[in-house]
């Protein structure tokens, strides 16, 4: 658990625009910023960020929140490491003891790859040392990669003990295990290539093993998941490949630890893998962080292709510009560079297809029905596209390959693709709403409103309930009010627009709208009162009402002509 004190510093501290702008191309529109919905596909911008609020809110999708829920929504990660992010960002520290225990994980990583590259370097690591070389892979090139040799005699553990690092702390990062039946424990790599596997940070979370015995199997080993170290979500490679990618705003995706290196060894090194699963969601908008265009090189063998098709729609979906090179039938990378040299490879890579060639190559087309099956899944791909050029675009292009008309496939698309309505911005907001977003706009005015204001002077039982919250919670605040669920979806959306769109005022014209308005509640009362009173034949009851009424008027027309004193409103 993070302290709420520490996330409310969190998500103050937190510039939403600079964060936002690392994902999203902002237009700055007045005070506040436009874009394009990063959640849902669009024409045109209804994304926008408001920085003096710390929140950003689509009119679109309705998707919207704070500096937190936005990492959470755009990285998919849950609500600790997305605060953890930000706070790393702002250099704040939490959760040390969380911490802590994770720099031990990362410790006890580190100081077991000492041990393999050691081995791999001394006598014991002959093996290893004349199977890289038989692989051609050149040590010294690549360094940053802490290759290691795992010898089958073990020592792991011994090695370790002398480092004072224990038995049970090799278990929790996977490279010992325990024998359910006795006590007897096994180093897990034995006589493997070692591959550390690096987050983003540099830190090692984990390990690969390659098999020197071809019939030794399985012939790659991964360590397995341990709280540092979750498959699908980090790459193999991306830690020393991230400059070059950023660099040059492009990365080659391979399937295998030896293709990887093989390429950063001849200079093709803004490359990174997936490591033996197919590409994940998570991995494709990791990949987006870094480069806007994407080679996929995977294995020439129907397992590469089918898993290159898969990619293509994930890729296209992190806003990645997509390419997929056709290796030779039963080669991969590796294989290449090895038989015909890194320029075959470079070949390669520049005649890569676009996905729709790759599309229409690889997958069938030979009946009607096929081919349908093909432009639907293409026009499904190409519908997550949100730059409106490439959009357009690859619309175009699309009804060029497939001879189709452009019309048809947007039509087609017109019923996936959601429409931006535009209606919650018009729509008619009451003016409890309106005084209601004035509040929320100037938190810091609230204690003015507080003395004047009371919870059932709101009509609308939600916003009753918000202002009772607005009350209780002194943090409360704007940024929250898209995780409350005291406020129905519609209510939020129109404050929402209220918030966006009205403009900041100052505290006597805040003071006036909601002396204004308790006046209007106070009339709308006291007629209710002589209505009451009519009804009963209470003329003197009724004469009192009216005088009363008269009083309020007069102050409402002073109100309109001058500034407020601050013991109005004091009344009933
Ligand atoms: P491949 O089977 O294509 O291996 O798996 P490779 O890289 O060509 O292997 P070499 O050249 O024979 O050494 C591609 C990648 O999938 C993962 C590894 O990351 C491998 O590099 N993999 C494969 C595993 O994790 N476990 C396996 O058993 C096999
Ligand atoms: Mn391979």
């Amino acid at each position: 658990m993070i302290e709420k004190n520490k996330i409310e510093e969190i998500k103050h501290q937190t510039d939403i625009v600079a964060l936002i702008s690392q994902y999203v191309q902002l237009k700055k529109v007045g005070k506040n910023y436009r874009a394009l919905c990063p959640f849902h596909t669009e024409k045109d911008p209804s994304f926008y960020v408001i920085p003096d609020k710390g929140i950003y809110h689509c009119f679109g999708c309705k998707k919207g929140g704070n500096a937190i829920t936005f990492l959470m929504e755009y990285e998919k990660l849950d609500f600790p490491s997305a605060v953890r992010r930000l706070a790393k960002d702002l250099g704040i520290e939490i959760d040390t003891s969380h911490g802590l225990k994770h720099r031990e994980f990362y410790d006890v990583n580190d100081k077991a790859a000492q041990f393999f590259t050691l081995c791999l370097n001394r006598e014991i690591g002959k093996r290893g040392r004349s199977y890289l070389a038989e692989r051609s892979l050149d040590l010294t090139r690549c360094k940053d990669f802490r290759l290691g040799y795992a010898p089958a005699s073990g020592g792991l553990v011994t090695y370790m003990r002398q480092k004072g690092i224990k038995q049970e702390s090799l278990i929790k990062v996977g490279l010992v295990a325990q024998h359910s039946t006795g006590r007897s424990i096994r180093e897990i790599f034995r006589d493997r290539i070692m591959f550390p596997i690096f987050n983003l940070s540099g830190r090692i979370i984990g390990f690969g093993g390659r098999s020197l015995d071809d019939n030794v199997q399985p012939k790659y080993l991964n360590s397995p998941e341990t709280p540092i170290f979750k498959k699908g979500e980090g790459l193999y490679g991306l830690y020393q490949a991230r400059d070059f990618a950023r660099q040059k705003q492009e990365i080659l995706l391979v399937e295998g630890y030896f293709d990887l290196l093989n390429l950063y060894q001849h200079g093709l090194n803004y490359v990174c893998a997936p490591l033996g699963t197919s590409l994940t969601e998570k991995q494709a908008i990791l990949l987006s962080r870094f480069a806007k265009k994407v080679y996929v090189l995977f294995d020439g063998d129907l397992s590469g292709i089918k898993a290159a098709l898969r990619a293509i729609g994930l890729l296209i979906s992190a806003q990645i510009d997509v390419y997929i090179a056709s290796l030779p039938d039963g080669s991969d990378p590796d294989t290449v560079i090895k038989d015909q040299g890194v320029d075959a490879l470079r070949g390669i890579v520049e005649s890569a297809d676009d996905f729709f060639h790759f599309y229409r190559k690889h997958v069938n087309t030979d009946t009607v029905e096929q081919e349908v099956a093909v432009i639907k899944d293409l026009i499904e791909i190409v519908s997550n596209i949100h730059d409106e050029i490439r959009f357009d675009r690859y619309v175009k292009y699309a009804a060029h390959v497939f001879d189709i008309g452009a019309d048809v496939i947007l039509r087609h698309m017109k019923g996936k693709v959601q429409e931006t309505p535009r209606t919650s911005l018009r729509s008619k907001k009451t003016p409890e709403e309106i005084l209601m977003a004035m509040i929320l706009n100037h938190k810091e005015y609230f204690p003015g409103a507080a003395e004047i204001l009371d919870t059932d002077d709101f009509m609308d039982p939600a916003l009753a309930r918000l202002f009772q919250t607005l009350r209780k919670d002194e943090s409360f605040d704007v940024s929250d009010l898209s995780d409350v669920d005291i406020i129905d979806e519609g209510l939020k959306e129109r404050l929402m627009a209220l918030i966006i769109m009205e403009p900041t005022v100052s505290y006597e014209e805040f003071k006036k709208a909601v002396v204004h308005y308790k006046s209007e509640v106070e009339t709308r009362r006291i007629k209710e009162k002589i209505a009451a009173a009519h009804a009963k034949g209470d003329v003197q009851a009724v004469m009192q009402y009216n005088e009363q009424l008269n009083v309020l008027k007069k102050k409402v027309l002073q109100l309109k002509t001058e500034n407020v004193t601050h013991d109005v409103g004091s009344t009933g």
